[in-house]
């Protein structure tokens, strides 16, 4: 099997963790380019990946001609450096959060569905081992039926203020889009399609962007959430609950990569997980869509659901609770 050529866009922090998730594919994938508007990032990345470096997008893409590209940049260019890869046929793993606003989002469904290309979102929590252990839980009705979730992603993101995060033009919102994209992600992936959504926000920092928020939402089928996300507390925070009719199930990432669960007057129970990483099982499943023209389970039209939800957040906290 010939490896798939993949050239990352964007050499910055996630970068790295995508570099790690290709190699741990082994003979499945090659880097074989990357490109950042930084020379000398491109350069640093090249040098310890043994890839070709650019600063020119297009110039990488029609040189090295990559089977594939990573898009690991800020949002506010997800939407064209799609359209660069679907002009040429070339297939994306895009970064959360796929776009900055709802008219990209359905920008982007568009040229992947006139492309033909094979185009999943990074929403790399639904890869998350054991949620997904958590997810097989409560399908096997053991702790009755799921009514809640409870999610919080939180802690201080020291100088934020000063990076594009909080640059409303170039991340399209604040921590709602930067971090609550991955509960929305979450809550579809536990708890399907979502039918209603209300947020409250709040700034301390001096910036024009939202760093701390609260969401209720509910499914489709009827099951309710909350959502909390912020840029500012400390110690932080990295819980997931599934509150069940006979049963509570408990992600505690900073506590332990196993999930725990307790049965009505019985001990917490912890289940071991001893699989691959998040990030390693995400870019496996891409590939293996690369391959075989599969459409992923993180599809564009999954990732603009998120956007959508959280376009409707946005318009509940500047409308009902400004
Ligand atoms: N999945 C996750 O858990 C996770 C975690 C962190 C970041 N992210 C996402 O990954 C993306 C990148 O975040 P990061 O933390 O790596 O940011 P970063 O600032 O560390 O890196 C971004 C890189 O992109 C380069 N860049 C910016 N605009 C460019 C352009 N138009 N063309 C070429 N290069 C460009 C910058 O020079 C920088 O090197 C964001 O969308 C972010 O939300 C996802």
């Amino acid at each position: 099997m010939k490896p798939v050529r993949v050239a990352i866009i964007g050499c910055g922090g996630i970068a790295e963790a995508h570099a790690a998730a290709y190699a741990a594919a082994g003979a499945q994938a090659e880097i074989v380019g990357c490109a950042d508007e930084i020379e000398a990032s491109a350069r640093a990345f090249a040098e310890k990946h043994h890839c070709v470096a650019a600063t020119n997008i297009d110039e990488l893409l029609d040189t090295v001609k990559p089977d594939a590209i990573s898009i690991c940049t800020p949002p506010n260019s997800h939407l064209p450096i799609t359209a660069k890869a679907a002009a040429r046929r070339i297939h994306v793993l895009c970064e959360k959060p796929m776009a900055r606003n709802v008219d990209e989002a359905h920008e982007m469904i568009r040229l992947v569905e006139e492309s033909g290309i094979v185009f999943m979102n990074g929403l790399c929590h639904t890869f998350h081992g054991p949620l997904n252990q958590a997810k097989g839980l409560v399908n096997s009705g053991k702790l009755g039926e799921l009514v809640h979730f409870y999610n919080r992603f939180a802690g201080r993101f020291e100088g934020v203020e000063k990076r594009w995060f909080a640059d409303a033009e170039i991340a399209g919102g604040g921590v709602l889009l930067d971090t609550t994209v991955h509960s929305f992600s979450i809550f579809r992936h536990i708890a399907g399609d979502i039918e209603k959504v209300r947020a409250v926000i709040n700034t301390r920092l001096p910036t024009k962007v939202e760093d701390t928020a609260a969401v209720a939402l509910k499914s489709v089928s009827g099951i309710t959430g909350e959502i909390s996300a912020s840029w500012l507390t400390d110690p932080g925070e990295w819980i997931v609950r599934l509150y069940c009719t006979g049963g509570v199930i408990e992600l505690d990432y900073n506590r332990t990569p196993n999930l725990r669960y307790q049965l009505p007057k019985g001990d917490w129970v912890e289940v071991n997980y001893e699989g691959p990483d998040r990030f390693a099982l995400e870019v496996a499943h891409f590939l293996e869509c690369v391959r075989t023209g599969a459409t992923p389970s993180v599809s564009v039209v999954d990732g603009a659901r998120t956007i959508e939800a959280i376009d409707q957040a946005y318009r509940t906290a500047r409308t009902d609770c400004a």
